[in-house]
């Protein structure tokens, strides 16, 4: 990784820190910073805006240039060319699948769609009114319980169905969790469909009559796609220091659903449209992107900016043409949501706070709007999130847990009160 140093001067010490300089493949050098606790000093990153918490080898993404790389190949390139359960074979496995490898990989995901009887039983006990991530995330750490005893972590064998499992049955939760809501009754997966067909036909199908309209089935696939992997977000983060603990990796997992909840994250979706319901009207929308710009206004445009891209989000642009796919298919084109959401795209990308904030629409801009469209309310749109996040979030545990790892443990920067004695409570005042 070369022999690149930063040097690093503290008031009141005899010599400069010479700290090694990591380069990358692709991005930015790193100052390796390990050594400092030694000195007694630590480094302070609220947010960790400049920190680099890992190395890894499988999404690259330069916010700059709005570039996306899953091991190496765009995002752009995948989402036209590939499909879904490639990707995920692609993430976990470092290189494009063989054609024999595709289709064993498929069979295998496909054998494992069913839940555990107790898992789907559980379903039963939350309110038809309870919260989909809610449930997800209870269902996703109840697969802790069911895929505990005989896991051994240091088994690849053991790592690798995990990851199978945990992508194959993401969606039969998600499917799960939706027909509770709606008050009707689980459908068994199918072994016979594809990944985005079973997924449509366990959530929406009530009859022998339903029929899957393939463009609407290529487009779940493209949306579990764009939200497949997206380096060390919050959610990322979080499945990799609960995995650093050693811990089952399906509790990690249901860690990571748990922060992808957020509405700075991936919650945005439905944030996204809960923003435009309460617009309301095209005629709002410049007293709303008023409201945007006021500091003292707490007020976000929901799918718009990015910790990362300060250009465009190059998952937009795709998710952009297929909600416009997916409108035009259901003869929907003339939606109100996505005309507004259309005109305040534009509103905002002319508007001199956003531009020179770099603020432009992310993933979750176009994504709420396109899973109303197919039929998806809006409490469903991050447990669909959930289940394109599911190969990222696993791929990365896998990566980390495949090497040697140290448990994570951050330090901080203590302002409370110095050391004092215990005052009795006949003395307190
Ligand atoms: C995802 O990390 C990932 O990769 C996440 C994700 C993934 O695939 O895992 O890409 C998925 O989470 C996408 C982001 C979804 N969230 C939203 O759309 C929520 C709305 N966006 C904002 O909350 C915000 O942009 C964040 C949280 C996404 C990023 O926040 P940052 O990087 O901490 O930026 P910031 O809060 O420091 O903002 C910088 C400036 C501020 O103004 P000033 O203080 O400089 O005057 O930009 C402003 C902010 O007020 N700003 C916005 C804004 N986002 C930032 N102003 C209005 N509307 C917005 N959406």
């Amino acid at each position: 990784m070369g022999d690149k140093h930063a040097r690093l001067f503290v008031d009141g010490a005899d010599e400069a820190i010479e700290l090694p300089i990591l380069s990358p493949s692709l991005g930015s050098d790193v100052i390796d910073i390990a050594q400092l606790t030694k000195q007694g000093i630590f480094t302070y990153d609220p947010g960790f805006v400049s920190t680099a918490s890992c190395d890894s080898n499988i999404t690259y993404i330069d916010g700059d240039n709005g570039v996306l790389l899953h091991r190496g190949y765009p995002i752009e390139q995948l989402a036209e060319r590939s499909d879904f359960l490639e990707l995920c074979y692609l993430l976990l496995e470092g290189a494009l699948p063989s054609a024999a490898q595709k289709s064993e990989f498929e069979r295998t995901i496909a054998a494992e769609r069913n839940l555990p009887a107790g898992i789907a039983n559980m379903v039963s006990s939350f309110s038809t009114g309870a919260h989909p991530m809610g449930i997800i995330t209870a269902l996703t750490g109840a697969l802790a319980a069911e895929y505990h005893n005989g896991l051994d972590i240091t088994v690849a064998e053991d790592r690798d169905i995990t990851a199978r499992r945990l992508i194959a049955k993401m969606p039969t939760l998600a499917a799960l969790t939706y027909r509770h809501g709606q008050g009707k009754p689980p459908l068994p997966p199918r072994e016979d469909l594809g990944y985005a067909e079973n997924f449509l036909y366990t959530t929406f199908a009530d009859d022998e009559n339903y029929e899957i309209n393939p463009v609407i089935a290529r487009a779940m696939d493209r949306i579990f796609m764009l939200h497949a992997d997206h380096e060390q977000n919050a959610s990322t983060s979080t499945v990799r220091l609960a995995g650093s603990t050693g811990t089952n990796p399906y509790s990690a997992i249901a860690a990571g659903v748990a922060a992808l909840w957020g509405p700075s994250h991936g919650g945005a979706n439905e944030a996204v449209l809960s923003m435009l319901a309460d617009i309301g009207s095209p005629d709002n929308i410049d007293t709303y992107v008023a409201k945007a710009k006021d500091r003292n206004d707490p007020f976000r445009i929901m799918g718009f900016g990015h910790r990362v891209y300060k250009n465009y989000d190059p998952r937009a642009t795709v998710m952009q043409e297929t909600c416009h796919e997916v409108l035009a298919e259901l003869g929907v084109e003339a939606d109100e949501t996505l005309q507004m959401a259309q005109r305040l795209e534009k509103i905002a990308l002319e508007d001199e706070f956003f531009i020179e904030r770099r603020l432009y629409p992310n993933v979750d801009f176009y994504s709420g709007i396109t899973l109303k469209a197919i039929g998806i309310p809006t409490e469903m749109f991050t447990v669909i999130f959930v289940t394109g996040r599911t190969p990222g979030w696993i791929a990365h545990w896998k990566e980390m847990v495949s090497e040697a790892y140290k448990i994570g443990r951050p330090r901080q920067l203590y302002l409370g009160e110095t050391s004092r004695d215990y005052v009795p409570l006949e003395q307190r005042s």
